[in-house]
């Protein structure tokens, strides 16, 4: 099984790293050398930390010797699937899907790691529908478990279980959902983590003290506002701008001081700073 993951960021390194564990010869493409180097070694720093704690079954070395990195998008030519996790823009995500869909063999299945774009769209730029299909894993992902497994409109059945089954042999567990804006994951966690960022605009408690209120008060394993820094706070906007339009409610409305954050470039812990300090 050849895989293919595009953006070497922390959701598609995590995604790769995940699949060269699970033995699947990888190759991983982002638009810059630099960003590759990044990607690269941040996996190679967990892979040596689950190494030392016994959780893989081969050596790092092993593991890395199944992976190519590239800048190259022709490198996909002969991948079994494609999994996208590129930044959370329709109109690039598209652009991206029109050119794979020409470069990836026929048979090849693609799928997107979106947390809230329409999967039904994204398949229609592609030109194979019905081998389009949304791929959702969570952060970070050579921890956590879920894959959430979104159809789209076209979507086969024998792709739905293709996808299934592979995030299965990557030792996940996966469950299905249906394309709706935010799928279920996301319609429900990002109106909670926009209204802890309207708790701390409207001054009604310190970024502390509400994490620890959901941490103690809900057995949240993280605060809100830490989830959302972790998340990156650029990601929480655009999830919350898709909800707004597609949902059209109010309630999905983001809140001013989320979006003023990221026009101030605090994007959360991959830009050093957000509601905490990194
Ligand atoms: P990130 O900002 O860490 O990484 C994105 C990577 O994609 C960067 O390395 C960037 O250089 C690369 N990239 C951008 N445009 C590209 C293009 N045209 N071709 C190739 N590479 C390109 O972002 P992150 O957090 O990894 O998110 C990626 C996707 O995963 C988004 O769609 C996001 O909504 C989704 N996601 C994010 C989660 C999170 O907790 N951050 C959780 C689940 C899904």
């Amino acid at each position: 099984m050849k895989f293919g993951v595009i953006g070497a960021g922390q959701m598609g390194g995590g995604i790769a790293q995940v699949a060269a564990q699970s033995g699947f010869d990888v190759v991983v493409q982002d638009v810059k050398q630099e960003f590759l180097d990044r990607g690269r070694a941040v996996i190679e720093k967990s892979l040596a930390k689950l190494h030392e704690k016994g959780r893989l079954t081969d050596t790092p070395d092993v593991i890395l010797g199944r992976m190519e990195f590239t800048t190259d998008l022709n490198a996909f030519a002969d991948c079994d699937l494609v999994v996208e996790a590129i930044v959370e823009n329709e109109g690039v995500k598209a652009d991206l899907f029109r050119q794979l869909g020409q470069i990836v063999k026929p048979d090849g299945i693609l799928a997107s790691n979106t947390s809230s774009i329409p999967i039904t769209a994204l398949a229609s730029a592609s030109g194979r529908p019905e081998r389009f299909i949304g791929m959702h894993f969570m952060n970070p992902v050579p921890l956590m478990q879920l894959v959430e497994v979104i159809r789209g409109y076209s979507t086969s059945d024998e792709t739905a279980q293709f996808v299934t089954q592979t995030a299965e042999r990557m030792g996940k567990t996966p469950l299905a959902c249906n394309d709706f804006p935010g799928f279920v994951s996301n319609r429900i966690l990002m109106p909670m983590l926009n209204e802890a960022i309207q708790c701390v605009m409207e001054g009604v408690a310190e970024p502390e003290a509400i994490d620890g209120i959901m941490k103690l008060g809900m057995n949240h394993p993280m605060g809100p506002l830490t989830l959302a820094d972790f998340i990156g706070l650029d990601t929480c906007l655009a999830i919350m701008e898709v909800l707004h339009r597609g949902l059209g409610d109010d309630k999905y409305r983001p809140s001013p001081l989320l979006r003023k954050m990221v026009q101030a470039g605090l994007l959360g812990r991959k830009s050093g700073q957000g509601f905490y300090t990194y």
